[in-house]
């Protein structure tokens, strides 16, 4: 049996003397239920007068995000029935963060330093039984410059307490692989490892059925098996299916095994494990085959924040992430840099998006003072370990990955640190490969790491100078684009101003003032390329079996190129909110099916009329006419696909390396050049008048689509639009509100920045988070207020357990109508 252990937990910020022990005085810690983020709220820094809303310029965390870690403490009281006497009792935590001491009735169960894997403890010695009350405390440690990236800080995940039979599957004691997946036929392996905490040898028989993705029952097999005390077996089944339903991106279908255990006849336990059928390939030369079909991997990466939530794991939270990324053409998250949140791979599974899941930031040789390194030769092989038992039965993750950037991937003798971990991902899957995501790719190759790979991880083979894709190694080994492009934009802020001639200039560099980088994807760091040249040249590289851009969603920490004030990224496709910017759209053209058509920039310019202003059109249709006020600015068709022409071998050094013990010449530094300078959108100079801007979108003669932008008046309105206007009163459901300042005839003001007051009514959901994807807004993620960004803000309810009824957001604005949306939280089933 497994229950949540989410509700009814104590929190305390700081460190306190003996709150392990069963009889201290918790009374005054806060009453929370988990998951739960602390660091998001903003604790106070060495000096609370410097703060800024939650924010602390004096922040050590080393992130960027400047919100503060620390010490933190959680206990919870619970009672076991006297009917569990005899069973095995475990506590299971999806994820801690982080250095977390896990304790019961006062005794020291154990540590787990990393802040990113599950692990658990087995309860049954301490555990009292009936009315006698059982305490859990953990105590965390946040120290600073621990995580290179927004770590979060607290119970950010699920916390679980698992009930078994002495006799019972292990945890994580299924492994499913289809050695053979046809539509025609499909074979399935199960193995089951069986675990004896009993005193006896047990004589047990394994039942596995398995259900189609309909839940019917295909076929089913017994097994018996002796295990001995204190130890476990494991049982293994094939199953030849006559037909299979495939599991891919289009085609997300899911069996379920599920593995009974009976001792003499009697049901023990009964465990149930999701799989799906496909195989999967990469080769030298197409890349990736699903189903022996080639597939190209149209990813992102993302960290686990979900933005003004900061790091807590909640379905909902990465479903709507997934739901926009989808909505872009994406099909492939990489869960940089760590091992995610469960549910996140079950919504993979079920959404149909192909997963690079990872496992490290960092290895021996320290990025960061309090990173892993401290842990790597205790932890790193339980750590990898634990994540690959969790994971591998997921279809929908298609590559392990030992790390990301590690310092010894480019380092001599780099390979014999990594060589075992790449051992440890075989002896705990054989079936799947793995990558590592290498920065140095030269000196990966020089020094033989990429050898030790099954695919070569590339990160940023692209750049203003080089293209790694195009490189001679692609014949050698089968590779990925593990991090492209890192662009950096901010939602609709499109860096026009009127240079000393009175031209329309276009920022094209960070800019100290305002902390706003231009959306029209002129600038990137150095190490990253324009995002649309990567596509480029991507297409120009069939044999790379696809990439994952830098990144899905913005993220908390690292805001590239700035420093304070600015504590969150600039790298998202979408922003903080969710919301997407404009390079959505060139993604969108490229990875989507839909028709489509999109304009930039909003066309709100008074100042600037006669003044020629560059209009961008993304578009997947053969053509596109662009209409001022109704008057044609003429038809536009994009260039053929980018050919490319020649690599420059002038600028190629050669260099000698060992390979395999042998001297050989290998080449370093390929320019690529491309003809006519492609570019993946349209554009139009256009002298600015004030009215509608209309793109018409037409394919083999027919429109397909349209896109309108009009010039906005002042603000007259604001409209609360839910995600989800039904939800479910677990206590963990979320509505994500969008909040729009519109003129009075519903055009987005693209300038408003109104601070928007929040109110609920209702005691079904409350206000979880509020945000406008401004990376420079010190306001708390936390409050009942926000300043709208450039005409738009966001503010998430989430509901409260055992709740029903009712529930209303009321949004207003000084000078603007009040507007409520009403919301119904319907009894969870
Ligand atoms: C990469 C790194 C990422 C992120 C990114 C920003 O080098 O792997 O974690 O820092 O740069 O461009």
């Amino acid at each position: 049996m497994v229950d949540s252990f989410d509700r009814g937990w104590r929190f305390h910020l700081g460190e306190v003397t003996g709150a392990e022990q069963p009889g201290f005085d918790d009374s005054s810690w806060r009453a929370l239920d988990i998951p739960h983020d602390w660091m998001v709220e903003g604790p106070a820094g060495s000096d609370p007068s410097k703060m800024e809303g939650p924010f602390d310029p004096s922040s050590q965390s080393g992130t960027g995000a400047h919100l503060n870690g620390g010490i933190g403490w959680y206990r919870k009281t619970f009672t076991v029935p006297e009917t569990s006497r005899g069973k095995r009792i475990s506590i299971l935590f999806d994820g801690a963060y982080m250095d977390a001491d896990v304790y019961l009735n006062g005794q020291k169960l154990g540590n787990h330093p990393y802040g990113f894997t599950s692990f658990s403890f087995d309860l049954t010695p301490g555990i009292k039984y009936g009315a006698e009350a059982n305490v859990v405390a953990v105590h965390l440690n946040v120290r600073p410059r621990c995580c290179r990236f927004y770590s979060g800080a607290g119970l950010y995940r699920h916390v679980w307490l698992i009930t078994t039979e002495p006799v019972h599957v292990a945890q994580w004691g299924t492994t499913i692989t289809t050695p053979m997946a046809l539509a025609a036929g499909a074979q399935v392996h199960v193995e089951t490892e069986l675990a004896n905490d009993g005193a006896a040898v047990a004589a047990a028989t394994l039942t596995t059925i398995l259900l189609d993705p309909s839940g019917h029952e295909v076929v089913r097999q017994d097994q018996s098996g002796a295990v001995a005390p204190g130890q476990s077996s494991t049982l293994e089944q094939s199953f030849s299916l006559d037909h299979a339903e495939l599991w891919s991106p289009d085609t997300p279908v899911l069996y379920h095994a599920v593995s009974e255990v009976r001792l003499n006849g009697a049901l023990v336990d009964s465990y149930t494990t999701p799989f799906g059928i496909r195989t999967v390939e990469f080769t030298k030369d197409r890349g990736m085959l699903l189903n022996g079909q080639h597939i190209l991997i149209k990813g992102v990466c993302d960290h686990h924040d979900l933005g003004c939530l900061g790091s807590i794991a909640l379905r909902r939270g990465f479903e709507r992430q997934l739901e926009i990324l989808k909505g872009m053409g994406c099909n492939a998250l990489r869960t940089s840099h760590n091992p995610p949140s469960p549910e996140l791979l079950d919504l993979c599974d079920q959404m149909g998006i192909l997963v690079m899941d990872e496992c490290f930031d960092e290895w021996k040789m320290p990025k960061v003072e309090n990173g892993y390194g401290l842990y790597f030769d205790q932890w790193s092989e339980k750590d990898l370990t634990s994540m690959i038992r969790r994971d591998r039965n997921h279809p929908s993750i298609i590559l392990w990955s030992i790390g990301n950037e590690i310092a010894e991937s480019y380092t001599p003798d780099g390979d014999k640190v990594g060589k075992p971990l790449v051992d440890i991902c075989h002896r705990e899957d054989p079936t799947r490969l793995v990558t590592a995501a290498c920065p140095d790719l030269h000196d990966s190759v020089r020094y033989g790491f990429d050898k030790i790979l099954d695919v070569f991880g590339i990160n940023y083979g692209e750049t203003s100078t080089k293209s790694f894709y195009l490189d001679p190694v692609h014949g050698q080994e089968p590779m990925i684009g593990s991090e492209t492009a890192s662009s950096v934009d901010s939602r609709g802020d499109y860096g026009l101003s009127l240079d000393a001639g009175g031209n329309v200039a276009v920022q094209n560099q960070p800019d100290q003032k305002t902390h706003q980088m231009s959306t029209y994807d002129e600038w990137y760091p150095p190490w990253a390329s324009n995002a649309e040249t990567e596509e480029i040249n991507l297409k120009n590289a069939p044999w790379v079996a696809g990439e994952f851009v830098w990144t899905g969603f913005d993220y908390l920490g690292e805001p590239t190129p700035y420093g304070w004030p600015s504590r969150s990224s600039y790298f998202g496709i979408v922003d903080l909110c969710g919301f997407p910017k404009d390079r959505y759209y060139m993604y969108k053209s490229v990875w989507g099916s839909q028709p489509l058509v999109h304009i930039m920039p909003h066309w709100s310019w008074p100042g600037y009329e006669g003044k020629a202003i560059t209009v961008r059109v993304y578009t997947n249709a053969d053509m596109v006419e662009l209409l001022l006020n109704g008057k044609s600015l003429g038809v536009k068709h994009l260039p053929a696909d980018a050919e490319l022409v020649e690599l420059d071998t002038t600028q190629h050094k050669k260099i000698k390396t060992m390979v395999d013990g042998k001297e050989v010449t290998k080449q370093e530094n390929h320019f690529v050049v491309t003809k006519n300078n492609p570019s993946l959108h349209l554009a139009w100079s256009v002298p600015y008048a004030s009215g509608e801007l209309k793109a018409v979108a037409s394919k083999d003669g027919q429109v397909v689509a349209t896109d309108r932008v009009r010039t906005a008046g002042p603000p007259a309105k604001i409209t609360l639009t839910p995600d989800r206007a039904e939800l479910i009163g677990n206590g963990q459901d979320l509505s994500f509100l969008t909040v729009s300042i519109l003129d009075k005839d519903g055009n987005v003001c693209p300038d408003a920045n109104n601070e928007i007051h929040f109110a609920v009514t209702g005691d079904a959901a409350s206000l979880a988070g509020v945000d406008n994807g401004d990376a420079t807004n010190h306001e708390s993620f936390q409050g009942t207020q926000h300043l709208a960004y450039h005409g738009m803000a966001l503010a998430v309810l989430k509901t409260r357990y055992d709740a029903s009824g009712p529930v209303t957001l009321t949004a207003s604005a000084d000078g603007l109508p009040s507007v409520s949306a009403n919301l119904t939280v319907v009894p969870p089933k």
